[in-house]
């Protein structure tokens, strides 16, 4: 069968679907929950409660087989220029890989690249943890400055989230927006002599990043003079050459290699601050568990393959039954910029219209991707979610066990995370809301009116992902399980998930904007774009 016959075969299948009651096909189909769920790498999976029937499952789970995702997961993993347009090979589990095997496949040198990258990183990370490596006035460090955006910035971000300690020896801080506040936030209660400051950029020409440090560096300068400065400088690129305009010394540039993206590096030395603050066994922590889910998306049956099922959901949601949105929430503070790390990884990689050859694509792509912490979130967005006519289908995320949290506050959290999964799926009918009102004293009339205000019409579509623990090792399963389901979505629909051209317009127009601001003159635009120019000036 090609392709687009299997979609289309899909699409019918999911209409027939989603006329039944999810909870009903629990009566009919037996062991569904056994099927559609799995446990793997401290993480459970559980896609029982999404609107397909088990034909439907079986429908969404063959196409990756159809695609050729078996070809392009050998592609990707032994090192081939997958990323066409760039003509970039896509490597990122290459960086939490030892498999002398795969090491052999790729080249040696991809694999001693690897290694030495990480060896720098250990010696500079160790020296600084143990006061070894010091500021210029012999000062330790205590805080880091990252300074980065986008891919530079949301991993770590998150990771540094999920796993501070309560107390951190070495605090980090992170800087993306160029606005100046976040900046100004971040230095005003700080020792320059006891910071340092660390520029991460891939390409090493992103102005919010350029700008950012520049306006950092100067604060150490002032504080501490242009000689000292370099103490307190680094610089993570993997375009290292570019770094030394910047005055950052040679043996503080941490480099990685282009085929790491920039939404899938923070298995890379884009993780120097996290690694430096949090140790660097946390970093080889994290990558084991990463790989742990590797090794299930390389080997694992599709049936039973984790990132598969979650890319499976959403491409029976998406492009079968065009949903256009789905909401992640994970019931935990720690990992409260999951969302925002998710919104890059998948509508990066994924909100595309045309192949890596420039034709256009016949399906939608990704969803609009969406989210905040639980349980925040059902006090804020829920409601739309539990009633409004549109089908948002969730991922509700929890750890199900926070030694940080007594345990009355973990029940009560992990108490709403499996209502709402049940909720949504059950709804609730108009005889129970009359009986309810009725319990309320309310006569027929006002029955009649606030009856059917209460009904949630539920079948609405959840997946559901529990943590042992929030570890570094369940943290990078969860991270890399993602990043797999994003690259499976992509071979079925047929995209190149690892460019990013849609970004380069906004950056080429705000350069001009710029020119207009600063110059005597303003170019011509639009009407409204010139008067907004107008106002700015
Ligand atoms: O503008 C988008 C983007 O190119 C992302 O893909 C990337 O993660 C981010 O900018 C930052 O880029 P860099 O690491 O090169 O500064």
């Amino acid at each position: 069968m090609t392709l687009s016959a299997a979609l289309a075969a899909l699409t019918t299948q999911a209409h027939i679907d989603a006329k039944t009651p999810i909870v009903a096909k629990f009566e009919y189909e037996a062991d569904r929950l056994g099927q559609q769920s799995l446990s793997i790498a401290g993480l459970y999976v559980d896609v029982s409660k999404q609107s397909w029937s088990q034909a439907g499952f079986d429908a969404a789970l063959g196409l990756f087989d159809i695609a050729g995702l078996n070809a392009a997961r050998e592609k990707m993993w032994t090192g081939q220029a997958i990323n066409v347009s760039e003509d970039r090979a896509v490597l990122h589990v290459a960086l939490r890989d030892s498999d002398s095997e795969n090491q052999r496949l790729r080249g040696a040198e991809i694999a001693a690249d690897v290694k030495g990258a990480r060896d720098a990183m250990k010696a500079y990370a160790d020296g600084i943890r143990a006061g070894e490596i010091v500021g210029a006035t012999g000062k330790p460090f205590r805080t880091i400055i990252h300074i980065g955006i986008g891919g530079s910035d949301l991993g770590p971000r998150l990771l540094w989230q999920a796993l501070a300690p309560l107390k951190p020896q070495i605090d980090i801080r992170f800087v993306a927006n160029v606005d100046g506040s976040e900046l100004a936030l971040a230095t005003a209660d700080l020792d320059p002599a006891e910071t340092l400051v660390i520029a991460v950029s891939k390409t090493f020409t992103t102005q919010e990043t350029l700008t950012n440090f520049l306006v950092a560096r100067d604060w150490i300068i002032g504080a501490l003079g242009e000689d000292a400065a370099a103490k307190h400088l680094a610089a993570v690129s993997a375009a290292p050459a570019k770094t030394s305009a910047y005055g950052i010394p040679e043996d503080r540039v941490f480099g990685f290699r282009d085929w790491v993206g920039g939404r899938y590096s923070l298995w890379s030395a884009v993780s120097l601050s996290v690694i430096i603050a949090g140790g660097y066994d946390v970093y080889e922590r994290l990558l084991s568990g990463a790989h742990e889910m590797d090794q299930h998306f390389l080997t694992a049956p599709a049936v039973q393959n984790a990132p598969l099922l979650l890319a499976a959901a959403q491409i029976f949601n998406r492009i079968a039954l065009d949903r256009p949105a789905r909401a992640v929430i994970p019931y935990a503070h720690r990992l409260r910029r999951l969302a925002a790390f998710l919104q890059q990884l998948e509508m990066e990689s994924n909100g595309k219209r045309t192949d890596g050859y420039g034709n256009l694509l016949p399906t939608k792509t990704c969803p609009i991707v969406f989210g905040d912490e639980g349980t925040n979130a059902q006090h804020a967005f829920f409601q739309m979610l539990h009633q409004s006519a549109d089908i948002v289908p969730l991922e509700l995320i929890a750890v199900t066990s926070n030694p940080e949290a007594p345990l009355d506050m973990q029940q009560k959290l992990l108490s709403n995370v499996i209502a709402q999964g049940e909720a949504f799926m059950v709804g609730k009918s108009l005889e129970t809301s009359e009986v309810e009102c009725r319990a309320l004293g309310f006569d027929d009339a006002k029955t009649a009116i606030i009856a059917p205000q209460k009904v949630c019409p539920g079948n609405k579509p959840s997946t559901l992902v529990l943590l042992d623990a929030l570890t570094p090792e369940t943290l990078g399963a969860l991270l890399a399980l993602y990043e797999h389901k994003t690259f499976a979505e992509g071979i079925v629909m047929g995209l190149n998930s690892f460019d990013q051209w849609g970004v380069e317009l906004g950056k080429t127009l705000a350069t001009s904007v710029l020119k207009d601001i600063t110059g005597p003159d303003i170019a011509p635009h639009d009407p409204s774009t010139t008067a907004a120019i107008e106002i700015v000036k």
